[in-house]
């Protein structure tokens, strides 16, 4: 394996990343296919590498990281590492950087596309226009709901969530969050408030979801979670599927439980619950969070500059666990 090239990058990603690694660590095989790399493959290519780049469609298990004996740090394309077993890696002394910071902006652009998609039915509305059934301007069709005025809870108000709550003073909007810590930013800058999860889904017209998926908030919207929420409702995923029991959105959303929905991502990608697309109140993205061609270079910079740093022996400022420095060689 010593003939290895150092570094892999899982599939072809957009933006400077690779060149930025050939120039500063050397040799680097890029996944040549247009899909990810099956199980059996990752095991076999992570072998005999110093570092991989990978992305949050790769499952980097125990498995995989031990057929990674060799390697220093797995770079997420994301910033989500749910799917890292970050406390194996820990122990095997591998680090695990993401890519935080740089996306905050397109994925919150992306929340209030939805918000806005799901109120003012855009989706419908194009829908039937292409459809060529449009038979022209009436008094009640495809009536939405307004923002102006209307209260907005963001459900986990770091980054991100605090950027989809800033966007809402364009609409002069009411906003509620939750989250472990307190966001003083938010409260000072936007007269938001802090409740409980529970008096947030109950006051909320908008709800906008911005937790990483762990093993707290795996789940955490569920059959009771719709039945609390108002009927006018509308909730906005864009941080991990598995957050939401989709059978009991799907649920929800037929039975008018709530109003509306917006989801980027679910709980088995690329796969949608049953009946989920058949729903006229959802809208379904295909996991564009990140999604613009800035945004998607930056990532591909930021995960390359974290392999950099790390095969020289220093710490990325991106690891999540700083701490597996102390396992290696244990
Ligand atoms: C995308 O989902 C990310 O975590 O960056
Ligand atoms: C991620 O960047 C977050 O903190 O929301």
């Amino acid at each position: 394996m010593a003939s290895r090239a150092p570094v892999l990058v899982t599939r072809k990603i957009p933006g400077r990343g690779v060149e930025l690694l050939r120039r500063e660590v050397g040799d680097v095989d890029v996944n040549p296919r247009d899909r990810p790399f099956t199980p059996e493959e990752l095991a076999a290519e992570v072998a005999g590498r110093r570092g991989v780049l990978c992305l949050l469609s790769d499952r980097i298990d125990g498995h995989i990281l031990a057929a990674a004996a060799d390697c220093q740090i797995f770079a997420n394309y994301a910033v989500g590492y749910d799917n890292i077993d970050v406390a194996k890696a820990t122990r095997r002394g591998i680090l695990v950087a993401n890519t935080p910071g740089v996306l905050t902006d397109a994925t919150a652009d992306i929340s209030w596309a939805l918000i806005m998609s799901v109120a003012r039915r855009i989706i419908e509305g194009d829908t039937l226009v292409r459809s060529g059934r449009w038979t022209g301007w009436k008094p009640a069709e495809l009536l939405g709901a307004d923002l102006v005025g209307q209260t907005l809870g963001i459900v986990g108000a770091g980054r991100i969530g605090a950027a989809v709550a800033m966007r809402s003073r364009g609409w002069g909007m009411n906003v509620l969050y939750c989250d472990e810590v307190r966001n003083h930013k938010l409260e000072a800058e936007l007269g938001a408030t802090r409740v409980e999860f529970d008096v947030l889904i109950r006051q909320s017209d908008f709800i906008s979801v911005h937790v990483p998926l762990t093993e707290e908030t795996r789940g955490m919207f569920g059959a009771e979670q719709f039945r609390a929420m108002k009927e006018s409702a509308i909730l906005v995923n864009t941080s991990r599927g598995l957050v939401i029991d989709e059978v009991a959105l799907v649920e929800a959303l037929r039975t008018g439980e709530i109003a509306g929905a917006g989801l980027d991502t679910y709980a088995n990608e690329p796969r949608v619950a049953p009946g989920l697309a058949e729903l006229d109140n959802a809208v379904l993205l295909p996991h564009l969070g990140s999604a613009t061609i800035r945004t998607r270079g930056k990532m591909s910079e930021v995960a390359a500059e974290a392999i950099i740093t790390a095969l020289r022996g220093g710490l990325p400022p991106n690891a999540v666990n700083p701490e597996a420095r102390e396992y290696r060689g244990k």
